[in-house]
């Protein structure tokens, strides 16, 4: 069973269908007209609501779920599931704080002394907020400690323009209770590139994926407001262009040690597990961890995995993963999301998308559908992102031709796509820019 009806919940229920043991079933609360072809039985309902994912899987002898979204494994659902004998290779609630509580997750780095960690406080009284700003020279990213969607952050330089707005910004989450709790974060701005490793995790042992790097930013040039991610890409070595062998190891390390902290918290992580980091001149420092397969990275990493999918669920609820050879096919990927317009600020709902599904599997671009309705064959836009197309080849460049190809096969007149990612001039200006920090 797979919960969640996004693009991410499409590329997961891709690779559970090609396993050759696997009936799927999915409970979502949209209709993702991609999933619906693959599932033999869908549930549609909120997938917070717990019981509902419970009765769902009891009724129908599911015998290993798979969780998509943060939402519902902050409500327990994996817990849920357990306590009815369901095998669930998805976290605890308390598991998935990693995510769900970032003051949480960052006091558990500065206890177990894990490398990666940024400079940080949290204030319920905006008093003394100015102070530690100032004490951090002013370099602050201003963030809600729960969750958001990845849309509350606001990094100085970036969204705020200084010290005034950072302080202002603090205010508002506190008063108006953003991401659920009368409370902020303030933490050290890291300068550098992002990029994300996601790992297979037992609870003991990790085993890091492909490197990506997404693109929170919703306008080219990394222009806008921050989005859920508008594309990502991954090259061919599992590395990035920026991202040497020694980087990669030292941000699997970091992952490996979070994951022994929390065995040693006394809530082990099973599950996918996500790193957001920066690499700085100091190295790899954690962003965010994320209790979950990123989305989109979810769509670089999953269709190059050549090992079966359930099998290696199982293995991170038995404890084995260490015994696993695990392989990816050396190719690199780019995704690119077609969004509604105005996504980010105010989106064009209920926009109607042609999508030419026959026209993009000839290029042989792989297509996954995200927050649509389909009503006679037209896919119509909601308010988050509609759909994502993703490029193989053998260099990204190759991958990201391949991928507008694909998206020439989508057609509206209310979309928007980020058409820099992946392309030569934008990963020159990445590899130029640690090149500068880094000497
Ligand atoms: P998050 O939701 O924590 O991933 O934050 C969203 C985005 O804000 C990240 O992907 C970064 O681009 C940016 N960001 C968050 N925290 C920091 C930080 N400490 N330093 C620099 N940028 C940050
Ligand atoms: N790509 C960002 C996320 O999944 O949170």
């Amino acid at each position: 069973m797979v919960v969640g009806g996004g693009a991410r919940e499409h590329a997961i229920c891709d690779a559970v269908v090609r396993s050759k043991n696997a009936e799927l079933y999915v409970l979502m609360h949209n209709r993702n007209p991609g999933i619906i072809r693959l599932a033999k039985k869908v549930e549609i309902e909120k997938e917070t609501n717990v019981d509902a994912v419970v009765d769902f899987a009891v009724k129908n002898g599911v015998e290993l779920a798979v969780v998509g979204p943060e939402a519902p494994l902050k409500e327990g659902v994996a817990d849920a599931l357990m306590k009815h004998n369901v095998n669930v290779a998805s976290p605890t609630k308390a598991a998935a704080r990693v995510e769900t509580d970032k003051e949480w997750m960052r006091n558990l780095m500065k206890r177990y002394r894990i490398p990666g960690q940024l400079r940080f406080k949290t204030f319920t009284n905006v008093d003394k907020v100015r102070d530690f700003i100032e004490q951090l020279g002013g370099e602050v990213a201003v963030k809600p400690v729960g969750l958001t969607g990845g849309k509350g952050v606001k990094v100085v330089g970036d969204h705020l323009s200084g010290i005034e707005d950072a302080v202002s910004y603090a205010k508002k989450i506190v008063e108006k209770g953003i991401g659920g709790e009368k409370k902020v974060l303030i933490e050290e701005k890291a300068v550098g590139e992002e990029f994300t490793l996601q790992a297979f995790s037992d609870g003991k042992t990790i085993f890091p994926m492909p490197a990506v790097q997404d693109h929170k930013r919703l306008l080219p040039d990394d222009k806008g407001p921050n989005t859920g991610g508008m594309g990502s890409y991954s090259d061919k070595n599992g590395l990035l262009p920026f991202l040497s062998r020694s980087d990669y190891e030292e941000s699997a390390v970091i992952l490996q040690r979070i994951v022994e902290a929390l065995s040693m918290e006394g809530c082990p992580f099973v599950g996918p597990i996500y790193g957001q980091f920066m690499l700085t001149s100091n190295g790899p420092k954690i962003i965010e961890v994320n209790a979950r397969f990123g989305d989109p990275e979810a769509m670089n990493v999953l269709p190059l995995l050549q090992n079966d999918f359930v099998d290696i669920c199982l293995s991170m609820v038995e404890g084995n993963i260490e015994k696993k050879r695990i392989r990816f096919q050396s190719k690199a990927t780019v995704c690119k999301y077609v969004v509604p317009e105005g996504y980010g600020v105010k989106s064009m709902v209920h926009q109607p998308i042609h999508v030419d599904e026959e026209g993009i599997k000839k290029t042989g671009a792989l297509l996954f559908y995200a927050s649509v309705d389909k009503e006679d064959d037209v896919v119509y836009t909601t308010s988050s992102r509609s759909l994502a197309v993703v490029g193989l080849g053998e260099s990204i460049f190759e991958a990201e031709q391949l991928c507008e190809k694909g998206l020439k096969h989508v057609e509206g007149d209310h979309i928007f796509i980020r058409h820099d990612i992946g392309t030569k001039k934008l990963i020159e200006k990445r590899i130029k820019h640690i090149k500068q920090l880094c000497g």
